[in-house]
């Protein structure tokens, strides 16, 4: 096979996975759990390339030095694990803004790590495509499947242990996700480094890394039981905790701006008129990821249009893992 073509969602954390153990494998020092977004991911085709090194591509254009180093510096670490003769071409299309919070890396991770497995038949399951898929990126482990899914993380975990599974939930759970999207300009600083540093610096971290465990074990039952208020709380309480140990961090780390604020209160007033409906939760950038009922919907929408805090809205609702793309298929 001279070229292989995949596809992955994004996904959106609702227990947050912040920092790493073991830094080039990228095991996670927490356990997560995350919903697939529909519609909202990446294509990457991988062919064999006739050059002296790896080479990327966003399109037809050369992609970012920084990219184009980082996915040179993922197929190195893959060779040792699935080895592999000579350099590779990696072509991406993505409908997400890059680096801003968006999720983006996650997505484009999953997606080469299925078209790696396809280009050279390794014959891979899901559970062994996430393991590779998060040496890229943590949370990419979790694209890899659909609708809700959990990451197993924690200080002890080898390679073998620290992959994705998906969560079964209750048949009355109608959920979609809005992100409120304030800015899709690249963030200050990587999740990579802000989590190196919140890992040794902010005396906060300890306390997030043991309150995690309830987190999650507490977020899939209330998937298997149906109970949507519970797990929004659990989803907020986890995005707060993981910004405390950001903002004291030294130097701190604060990826929110003023309309990220504005937003969260646009949340807490419609609970307050419409009951459980949304909750919150954002990731290494400033924007808004909105978990709610599929019944609140259009009027979230509306209301979050008409609060002239974003500059794009987008809705989805639980999509599938990824997918290896026929020739003739285009997913985006
Ligand atoms: O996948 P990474 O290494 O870029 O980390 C992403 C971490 C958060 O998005 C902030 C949380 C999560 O669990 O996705």
């Amino acid at each position: 096979m001279n070229q292989a073509k995949a596809y992955a969602n994004a996904n959106i954390a609702v227990v947050k996975y912040w920092g790493k153990n073991d830094r080039p494998l990228n095991i996670p020092c927490v356990s997560s759990l995350s919903m697939t977004l529909r519609d909202f991911g990446t294509t990457v085709s991988l062919s064999r390339s006739s050059s002296k090194s790896h080479e990327s591509f966003i399109g037809n254009t050369p992609a970012p030095l920084n990219i184009a180093q980082r996915t040179a510096q993922y197929l190195e670490q893959i060779r040792k694990l699935h080895n592999f003769d000579g350099f590779l071409r990696v072509e991406t299309e993505s409908n997400i803004p890059l680096a801003s919070g968006l999720a983006s890396s996650a997505s484009f991770f999953a997606a080469l790590a299925t078209a790696k497995n396809q280009l050279f038949q390794l014959s891979l399951d899901a559970r062994e495509q996430s393991m590779l898929a998060r040496i890229g990126s943590g949370s990419a482990a979790r694209s890899i499947l659909g609708g809700f899914v959990g990451l197993y993380g924690g200080d002890q975990l080898t390679h073998e242990e620290a992959y994705a599974f998906q969560v079964p939930h209750h048949e009355s759970l109608d959920l979609a996700m809005v992100i409120a999207v304030v800015s899709d300009q690249k963030k200050p600083i990587s999740s990579r480094d802000a989590m190196t540093i919140t890992k040794t610096t902010s005396p906060f971290f300890r306390a997030f890394v043991d309150a995690q465990e309830q987190d999650f074990e507490g977020s899939m039952i209330a998937l298997r039981d149906g109970s949507f208020e519970t797990l929004g709380t659990i989803m907020e309480h986890s995005t707060l905790k993981m910004f405390a140990t950001m903002w004291t961090a030294q130097p701190a780390i604060i990826y929110w701006h003023p309309q990220t604020l504005a937003l969260i209160n646009l949340i807490y007033e419609l609970r307050r008129t419409h009951g459980p409906v949304a909750y919150f939760t954002m990731d290494a950038g400033p924007n808004v990821k909105i978990l709610c009922t599929q019944s609140i919907l259009p009027e979230l929408v509306r209301k979050v249009a008409s609060a002239e805090l974003t500059t794009t809205i987008f809705c989805a609702t639980p999509g599938p893992g990824s997918h290896v793309v026929s020739k003739t298929q285009s997913c985006l």
